[in-house]
Formats: C-alpha cells, structure tokens, sequence
C-alpha cells in the first residue's frame, strides 16, 4: 500500500518535469543519490529560483488519520466538484447521511453538542436543515454565532446561495458596524459579540427559535460569556432550542458544562496528512514559508497550498514577496494564484479564495488563523504551518494589553495540517522541529477569557443586570486578579460607583460596542464640545493600521505624503487631519491614490463613523464640531485613555506612569522626533521592543482634571514620582469587596 501511494504522485510528478524542463528538481525529505544527480545537474536551474532551500524530515501522520483503513472513500476530483451543481454538492457532505437523526435529536432534547471536523457542513447546512425542519415558522430565527468578522460575512453569503435568497433577506448577517439583515430574515449568522448585544435589547432573545453558538472550540471571550447566558435563557424558555458546534475533542468539556447534554458525533471524512518538520529551527518564518511555497510548487504535484500567518501585515509581506519571486521566475514556473484572506480585506477579494483553481495554475491561499477551522476552502493538498498566530495578552498586573506573536497549541497545529486532507491526501510542512512540537508547544489554546482584559464585558454584564460576577456560571473562569482590575478600571472611568453599580454614564458607554476606554473619550466630547472631531478619531482609530498605504517601491513618496498629514498635538489629530481632508475632497478615491491613502478603509472609518453618529443620538449628545482647539480633543481623549499615560524619565526613556514599564514611541508616529515629556498613546504592540502606536501629547494638569479618581498630584508631578500612592477616592479593596 505504502508503495502503491508512492508510485502515484512520483510518476505524475516526473512527467511534469520532464515537461517543464528547467524547473525545479527539489524533493522534500530524505532524497536519494538518483534525486541528488539529477538536482545537481539542474543546479543552475535550481540556484535561479530559490537562493535558499529548507530542508524537511519527514515524521508520522497526525494523529487520528489512518493510511490503511481499508475502505479508503473515493476522493472527488476536483473538476468533478466543479461540474456538481449546489444541490449536489451539499448531498457530499459528511453532514448530509445525518440530517434525519440531527433532527431526531433536536426535537428530543433542548441542548445538543455537535462535534465533526471541519468542512463537514455544520455551519453551513445546520440552520437549513432546521429551515426546513419548521423552526422558522411564524417568523421565529435560527442565529448562528461566528467568533469571527469574515467568517459570519462569508458564510451567509454562502448559505444565501444555496438557498436561492439575496443575501441580506431571508439570509443575512450582523457584525460590528455592520448589519446586512432585514425584517424578513430568518437565518442570521452573526459574530459572538454582536449575539451579546442582543441581550441589550431582548433580554430573553426571544425572537429565536434555536441558537447555535459555533466554533465553540475557538473558546473566544465572547462565547465563553455566551455559554453562561444562554444556559441560563434556556432555562426559563423550554421552547429555546441550543446547538453547542465544535471541530475538537472537546465536547465532553461542554456537555458537562450544558447539564450532560447529549453529543452529537459527525463521522469525520479525513485522508492521511504527512507531516514534515524542518530540521533545524528558522530564523525568519515569513521567508521560510515563501520558499516553501515556491519549493512545493515546483516540485510537488497538483494540489493548492495553505499558509498560516498571523495577520495582515505578515499577509502583505508574504504577497508582495512571492509576486516578486514568481515574477522574476516568469514562464519557468507554471502560474501561481496568489489569494490573501484577512478580516480587513474588501469581501470581493475575500471570495477569490473560493474560487476554484484553473487546470495547471495552483493557488496559494495566505490567511490567517481564521483559515484553522472557521472557513473551509477546497483543493488544498498542503499546508505550511509557520506555528504563530496572534494572540492577545493581557497582564493583570501591569493592566497592558498586547497583541504578541505567540506559539500556537498543538490542539491547533493538528487543526491546520488536517486543512490538508479535506479532499484527499495532503503534506503538512510545518517551519519548526519536530522536538519544538513535542517540548515547546502547549497542548491547548488557553481560553481568551483567561488572558484578555475584562472591561467591556463587565460593564455589558453589568448593563444586563449582572451584578455579581464573581459568580458567574463560566466554563473556566477569568483569573481574580483580571476581574478585579476591570472592576476598578470601570471604576476609575466612572462607569460604576463605589457600590460596583453602574452609573448614568456606564449605562450609556455600554451602548457603544467598543472599548469602555474609547466609549468614554466619546462621551467625555460632550463636555469638550467636540463629539464630531471625537467620532472622527473614533473610527479612524478602529481601522488606523491600514489608512496609510506603504508600497515597497515607494517607500520615500509615501513616508513623505504621510507626513504631510502631521499637525501639532500628535497622531490623533493627524488621522482626524486625514479624515477631513478626505471628507472635503468629497471622499474621492483619486485623492487616496495621491496621497498613498487607503481607500477601502477610509470608507470602513466612514462607515463606522455613520454608526457612533447615530449612537451619539441615541444617548442625546448633540454634535459639536471645534476642529481648532486641538487641547479640548485631547483632553477628551485624556478623559478615556487616562491609563495610558507615559512620561519621559531623567534618562530620557518613557515609562509608563503607573507601572514604570519602559514602552517607545513607534517610529511612525508624528511625535518620534519630538518627543514630548507626556503623552497618552492608544495602544502598545509588542516587535521587538514595546511599542506606543498613535500618541498625542498632554500636560500632566489635565490628568487630575479628567481622572481625579485615578491620579494624585503627586505622583503626576514632573520629576521622578519614585512611589506611587493609593488612588484617591474609594480604595481598591472598598470597590471590590462588593462583588
Ligand atoms: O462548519 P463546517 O466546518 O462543518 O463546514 P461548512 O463551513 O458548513 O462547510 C461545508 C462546505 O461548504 C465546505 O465544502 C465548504 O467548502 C463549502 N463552503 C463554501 O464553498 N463557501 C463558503 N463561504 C463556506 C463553505
Ligand atoms: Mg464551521
């Protein structure tokens, strides 16, 4: 049988080299003297397309995948699927020979676990099946959580499809600052946090016929507080029916936190994934993994390519560089379908990663983590696991939050190499050694509830009459320690008082879904008189690592253009600068092409811009508009962001105030070379150093104007403030002793 498989690919591979004479002759793992000759006779070949080479060893398959079961299942061509219409296509599905039995058991019980491996249908068919089972009779809505922005758009596109509705209609989607539904829908995925929100408005969700919170694996913030919201809903509604999906093993976990809920099991259609590990470790994975794109397609058979990177900006590198190389490789290679995937990318690019590879082209989708289990793509045969993702990190202790590069699990790295085998057989290259997998890696993804910063969702708790939260039914609760220092975060933003209830002003930042931080800058506008420059920053904040465009060739021009944008105050003032300049060119596209501007997130700040506008309204504060008293703007955003205040020491460095932790000032920012004593930055990203990205400039009077619960003179007087004292106001320990 080993061998059978052997000679399959190998025969077809050499054909193809002989036909493309001039390519590539590498072969992943142990090679043998007739591969070796034969490299070396094509070296000069070789040397041209790849500088460096990285050398694999193979090792076993993943666990759970079989080679010699027996009764292998006919593998579906890909033309073949090409060829099969809707109808058919969602008959193949693993899902499919269950459909009856799902809804057995959906009748018989009010919360079921579903677990089957991705790809097999369960997002995508489950609220069809319940459609035509009769839950949405009387106007009664299936809704499906997502845990992710892309995954909800692309999924009810999806199923909008196959249903033969538009989009929007019977079928839609809500996430944050957008919502593509309408009276008459009646399946509505939605991202997780969007589903709490609902809870604002319909405490009992009682336009739902059944819920299902998916991917519960991925064990994001906002389905964890799900899993304890809707436990309790369904309690008081036996009409309410409850569907827990997950890909993993981990359903006994959430049946037993559902009361023993029964499992549902969807046999698994998986082929045999290979895996390889590099030898040694490397250096630098974004080019470790373009070379091993180039490798497997010069040298491995059909089958498109996967890649795992950790967000946007590793996306575009990785893109630009392997159009480089292929360009450079012009006719020698046959043609590579390069399709990037990311939240932020405009959903009609979004969707070339679902089309289907022409014959003889291959495709190489570069994605993120979202590519691990919440969209399946097709035709992948390998994927290249660099084993990062980005992750949230928060330290109770020093109250910093960042996102950081961080080693996946190897619950994850056996999710991504399974991506190989969908459809038939498949490689997984994974760009670490095989004993990093087995020493380094942790066995789980730890939940985001355990390592996250807790304020937005104490204070929607709070806002839905959750008081004590310490007693929570969470699957895992978040650390003490965490929701203390939310608790008092909220405190000293004067969305709770010294009771721990929420105040006027709680009530109203909770309307805003967006980070307590960011909502109390824009109720502090109103004090300010300038909401509408404050909205402004708002949005340009919530999309503002992807308005400056920086092309490689023009690096110069575009660095130039960018500064052009400074004013005086900082990169707050600098962003809203853009915005109005855009807005007075009557949001032209030409003008973003200029002046190396982003179009397509010019429009999402737009957009985003229209919904804290109409939330403005919501909560009664008028728009007023100061655009040149650039000290009242920051002092409204010193009145939310007050917790990140650096100041520069005798020594020239910045420490944070609070904490004394040493941060910098990005390299990008309109304040690197000035360098003030006090500023306020909006967030800290972690590279090499701990970066400030986007500061203004304060004074430090202002600080015990906007927080007086928070600062004491003293230590906010210029100089070293060696010792910090207590907060003013009610002590830490008298704030929580009430929870
Ligand atoms: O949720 P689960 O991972 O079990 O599977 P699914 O997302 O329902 O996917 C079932 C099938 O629909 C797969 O074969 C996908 O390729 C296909 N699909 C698609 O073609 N386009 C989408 N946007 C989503 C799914
Ligand atoms: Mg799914």
């Amino acid at each position: 049988f080993e061998d059978e498989k052997e000679k399959g690919p190998n025969a077809e591979q050499k054909r193809w080299e002989e036909e493309h004479v001039g390519a590539a002759v590498l072969r992943f793992g142990a090679r043998d003297a007739k591969d070796k000759a034969r490299e070396k006779q094509k070296v000069k070949d070789y040397d041209f397309i790849l500088d460096e080479e990285i050398e694999f060893v193979q090792a076993l398959q993943i666990p759970g995948t079989k080679k010699d079961k027996g009764k292998k299942e006919p593998e579906i061509s890909e033309t073949e699927k090409k060829k099969m219409s809707l109808e058919e296509t969602k008959k193949s599905l693993p899902i499919y020979p269950f459909k009856d039995d799902l809804i057995a058991a959906m009748e018989q019980f009010q919360v079921l676990i579903i677990e089957g491996e991705t790809g097999s249908g369960k997002t995508t068919q489950i609220p069809q099946y319940l459609y035509e089972a009769g839950y949405c009779k009387k106007g009664m809505k299936v809704g499906c959580t997502q845990p992710r922005r892309v995954a909800a758009m692309s999924v009810a596109a999806r199923v909008a499809e196959e249903m033969g509705f538009k989009l929007g209609n019977e079928v839609g989607y809500s996430i944050r600052f957008e919502d593509c539904t309408s009276e008459r829908t009646i399946i509505k995925y939605m991202t997780d946090g969007m589903l709490l929100r609902e809870f604002l408005s319909e405490p009992d969700l009682a336009a739902y016929s059944v819920l299902i919170v998916d991917e519960a694996h991925e064990r994001t913030l906002h389905t964890d507080i799900l899993f304890g919201l809707v436990k309790d809903i369904a309690r008081f509604r036996p009409d309410l029916k409850l569907l827990i999906s997950s890909a993993t093993l981990d359903a006994e976990k959430f049946s037993q936190f559902f009361d023993d809920a029964p499992v549902f099991r969807i046999p698994g259609r998986r082929f045999p994934v290979d895996i390889y590990y590099t030898k040694a470790p490397e250096a630098d994975y974004i080019d470790a993994a373009v070379v091993s794109v180039l490798q497997i397609h010069c040298t491995q058979p059909d089958g498109d390519i996967l890649v795992f990177l950790t967000g946007q900006e590793e996306i575009e590198t990785a893109t630009e560089m392997l159009q480089e190389r292929t360009k450079k490789l012009g006719s020698k290679i046959r043609e590579l379908i390069i399709a990037p995937i990311y939240a932020n990318l405009p959903s009609d690019l979004q969707s070339k990663i679902f089309e289907p590879t022409p014959p003889g082209a291959r495709k190489v989708v570069l994605a993120t983590n979202i590519a691990e289990t919440s969209l399946t793509i097709d035709g992948i045969k390998f994927v290249i696991d660099p084993g990062f993702c980005k992750q949230n990190s928060y330290n109770a202790r020093t109250g910093m939050e960042s996102l950081v590069v961080t080693p996946i699990s190897k619950a994850s790295a056996n999710q991504r190499a399974g991506r190989a085998g969908r459809t038939s057989a498949g490689k997984c290259f994974r760009l670490y050694t095989a004993w990093a997998y087995k020493n380094e890696l942790e066995e789980n993804t730890i939940p985001e509830i355990q390592r996250t910063n807790l304020g937005n969702v104490v204070l929607l708790l709070k806002s839905l009459g959750i008081n004590d939260l310490i007693h929570f039914d969470f699957m895992d609760p978040p650390p003490h320690e965490t929701l203390v220092l939310a608790l008092e975060q909220l405190y000293a933003l004067g969305a709770l008082n010294h009771k721990g209830e929420l105040t006027k002003l709680g009530r109203k930042m909770a309307e805003f879904p967006v980070d307590p931080m960011l909502s109390k800058m824009i109720l502090a506008s109103e004090k300010y008189k300038c909401s509408k420059e404050i909205i402004t920053i708002a949005s340009m904040l919530s999309v503002n690592n992807s308005i400056f465009y920086r092309p490689k060739d023009k690096v110069v021009h575009a660095d130039t253009a960018r500064q052009n944008f400074f004013l005086p105050g900082g990169d707050h003032i600098t962003l809203m600068n853009v915005y109005n300049q855009w807005e007075e060119t009557g949001h032209s596209t030409q003008w973003c092409y200029e002046n190396f501007i982003q179009h397509r997130s010019m429009k999402r700040a737009r957009d985003v811009r229209d919904q804290l506008e109409g939330l403005l309204e919501r909560v009664e504060i008028e728009l007023t508009t100061n655009p040149m008293d650039t000290v009242a703007i920051r002092k409204a955003i010193t009145a939310g962001f007050f917790y990140h205040t650096a100041r520069m020491d005798k020594g020239g460095n910045y420490k944070t105030v609070k904490y004394h932790q040493t941060v910098m000032i990005h390299p990008n920012s309109s304040l690197f070379e000035d360098r003030p004593k006090w500023l306020i930055y909006h967030e800290l990203v972690f590279t090499t150093k701990e970066f400030m990205r986007q500061v203004i400039e304060i004074e430090n009077s202002w600080l015990l104007e906007v927080a007086p619960h928070y600062y004491k003179a003293k230590e906010l007087e210029d100089g070293s403030g060696r010792k910090m004292p207590k907060n003013t106001g009610k002590s830490r320990d008298e704030v929580t002793r009430k929870y």
